[in-house]
């Protein structure tokens, strides 16, 4: 049901003959901010009269006197300086929520352009645990996923897993010098993690160490400054001191981050050397970065023995990140790893060689590109390919593929600059046609406005928030059910509410944000009851199945009558007119690939839920109309949260 779509037809119309394309106009209709200006309005008649020279009100005129949208809304109104409101019928809205209940689709057609898209996301690199960062990536990228999907695109979901790179350096370091064999036989995953933490924290070590000098040296630097910056302040010539102040405050939050970040060395300095077992490791491998990067190289260039680790590792690894996935129910098509595409790099760059696209600088292979400052690299001096080099040879492979119209990177704003350059590349070899898109999100921070960390400044485990999640969502559930006498809840179907309502909420705090802001982490904020949450949007769900229980309303049944619709108070109206602006919720998302609107949607919609509950009594209502006017409000609404939220990748609980 696109009723946005039938009106900015109906205007396309009447703009025809007015001006030469009347497409950019479309966009200036849109759904009212407020009730009192019509359901939709159109600001068209201002940019229009700019256009044309003349007066706006004649422009919103001649648009009225020429449009046709009587099928649908009442005479549309003139407003202030040209606004165009429209209202409309209550007997179309109630004809089409007629139509939405009957149809098991919720009255979404198939879009009549299916396009094939490529979902390039999570993405991790294996061998290491999943931490927080993951999230994102993960959660945006399956919703987008699955927004497609439903508007029947074809959608190949891709996890391009880092399993090649230098965390395989690591483990085989680790595997070679510090492996427990009886753990190793007992759970091999968790000791391939060890293993990579504790190589991690040698080489961290060591370049904490080896970074001490400089940043100390900076921070003195920035003292000396700041005494100058003193002086300044503190002269009498007025432009001087004002300079001398901004100098201060400016010096004074960088001095502050310069010390914060010397604590931070060494405090990772001491985690080391407070334990003498650790010390002593660090102390017997002192080139251990360099080994590492040795052990890559050696596993890129086919040494047998890394090759045979590498085999035996990668199942465990990818196990590990299964179980990840099975919690947070994401699927992929494909899951080609980066090591798939190694076969062919070498002829990538022969390829960009040949068509004189790449070319030696310093020993490696270049591709320069306008407007950047900086090549891209695609064979170092000594071999070795890059990441770039790989995405290349990955594109090329989609293309062959499944030829898509679009390729989405669901990946942290931070790879930017790789992504830009990446697409001009690929430009530049051919690929032309399709949409080549960084879908980027920000960073994830914790309460104190850092980017998210442990309390021994680690970055979180993804498996420990999830666990916390559920943990804090079971004591708000248990909570409420102790409030709540009439519900009686065993502890399984409480664990079951809590890992729905847990899970739900982690996703949804995610969702709910433009993913191109960084989002603050609060396991409090994302479990509350009220505001735009996924309790908030769980509860109206599982209410609309109590009413149908206490009323003894098969459900099923109720679904195969046609009831009598009339929308007689404004709130059956309004949430009427919402449940109908589903499908137009789930295009915008696709625009600009933000789930951020469906969830701000879902949100709108159960809030004017939450307006006519309180308003209208649905098994007591005054009338047999308004009964079943309401009952089936409630359905589509329930029907419609629960596939909003299944877009989203969240699942409901029946009762709660
Ligand atoms: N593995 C990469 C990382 O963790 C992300 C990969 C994103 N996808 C891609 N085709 N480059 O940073």
């Amino acid at each position: 049901m696109n009723v946005l779509a039938q009106l900015k037809q109906a205007f396309h119309s009447a703009l025809q003959g007015m001006v030469a394309d009347p497409t950019p106009y479309l966009e200036l209709i849109r759904p009212s901010q407020d009730a009192k200006f019509g359901d939709y309005q159109a600001n068209c008649a201002m940019p229009l009269a700019k256009e044309l020279g003349q007066k706006p009100r004649d422009i919103a005129q001649g648009i009225v006197e020429r449009l046709d949208v009587s099928q649908w809304c009442d005479t549309p109104e003139i407003a202030g300086p040209g606004f165009i409101n429209l209202r409309l019928r209550d007997e179309w809205i109630a004809q089409a929520l007629g139509t939405v209940f009957a149809d098991a689709q919720l009255g979404i057609v198939p879009t009549a352009e299916p396009k094939t898209v490529v979902v390039d996301y999570s993405s991790p690199n294996v061998a290491k645990p999943m931490h927080v960062g993951h999230i994102r990536s993960t959660v945006i990228g399956d919703s987008i996923s699955r927004v497609l999907r439903f508007l029947g695109h074809r959608v190949v979901s891709d996890n391009h897993l880092g399993d090649w790179g230098t965390q395989f350096g690591m483990i085989i370091y680790g595997y070679k010098h510090f492996r427990n064999d009886e753990a190793y036989q007992v759970a091999p995953v968790a000791e391939l993690a060890r293993l990579y933490r504790l190589v991690r924290a040698v080489i961290d070590y060591h370049a904490a160490v080896l970074g001490v000098p400089a940043q100390e040296a900076a921070l003195a630097k920035l003292v000396e400054q700041r005494t100058v910056a003193e002086q300044l302040a503190a002269s009498t010539d007025a432009a001087e001191a004002k300079k001398g102040a901004a100098d201060l405050k400016r010096l004074g939050s960088r001095i502050e981050a310069s010390e914060e970040g010397l604590r931070a060395t060494r405090e990772k300095i001491a985690l080391t050397e407070d334990s003498p077992e650790a010390l002593a490791r660090a102390q017997a491998h002192p080139n251990i970065a360099t080994s590492v990067l040795d052990e890559t190289a050696a596993l890129h260039a086919g040494d047998a023995e890394n090759r045979k680790l590498w085999e035996e590792f990668l199942p465990y690894c990818r196990e590990d990140i299964q179980r990840v996935y099975k919690r947070l129910n994401i699927e992929f098509d494909e899951e080609l790893g980066e090591s798939f595409y190694q076969p062919w790099l070498g002829e990538v760059v022969e390829e960009f060689q040949a068509k004189g696209l790449a070319r030696e600088s310093d020993g490696a292979q270049c591709v320069f590109l306008d407007g950047f400052d900086t090549p891209m690299i695609i064979r170092k001096r000594d071999g070795a390919f890059l990441y770039a080099t790989t995405d290349l040879a990955t594109i090329r492979y989609r293309m062959k593929q499944w030829q898509p119209d679009a390729i989405l990177y669901v990946v942290d704003h931070r790879q930017g600059e790789h992504f830009h350059k990446l697409f001009a590349a690929a430009r530049a070899w051919g690929y032309d046609h399709v949409d080549l898109r960084h879908v980027a999100f920000g960073t994830v921070m914790g309460s104190d406005g850092r980017p998210f960390k442990t309390r021994d400044g680690d970055t979180v485990g993804l498996e420990g928030l999830l666990d916390r999640a559920v943990e804090k969502a079971r004591s708000v559930v248990d909570e409420n059910l102790e409030k709540s006498k009439d519900l009686v809840f065993s502890g399984e179907e409480r664990q079951r509410i809590a890992n729905v309502v847990g899970i739900g909420s982690l996703k949804y705090a995610d969702l709910s944000q433009n993913r191109a802001s960084d989002y603050t982490f609060s396991y409090d904020k994302m479990l509350e009851l009220k505001g735009n949450t996924a309790p908030y949007l769980l509860y109206p769900y599982a209410r609309v199945n109590g009413i149908f229980a206490k009323g003894d309303i098969d459900t099923e049944a109720f679904r195969a009558t046609t009831p009598t619709i009339s929308l007689d108070t404004p709130e059956e109206r309004q949430l009427a007119l919402k449940l109908l602006q589903f499908e137009n919720a789930l295009l915008d998302v696709t625009v600009d690939y933000l789930p951020n609107l469906l969830a701000n949607y879902l949100y709108d919609l159960t809030s004017s839920f939450g307006q006519f509950y309180e308003k209208c009594k649905v098994l007591e209502a005054e009338t047999e109309t308004a009964k079943q006017t309401r009952l089936a409000l409630c359905d589509v609404m329930r029907r419609t949260v629960r596939q909003g939220l299944e877009l989203l990748g969240i699942e409901v609980v029946e009762r709660m």
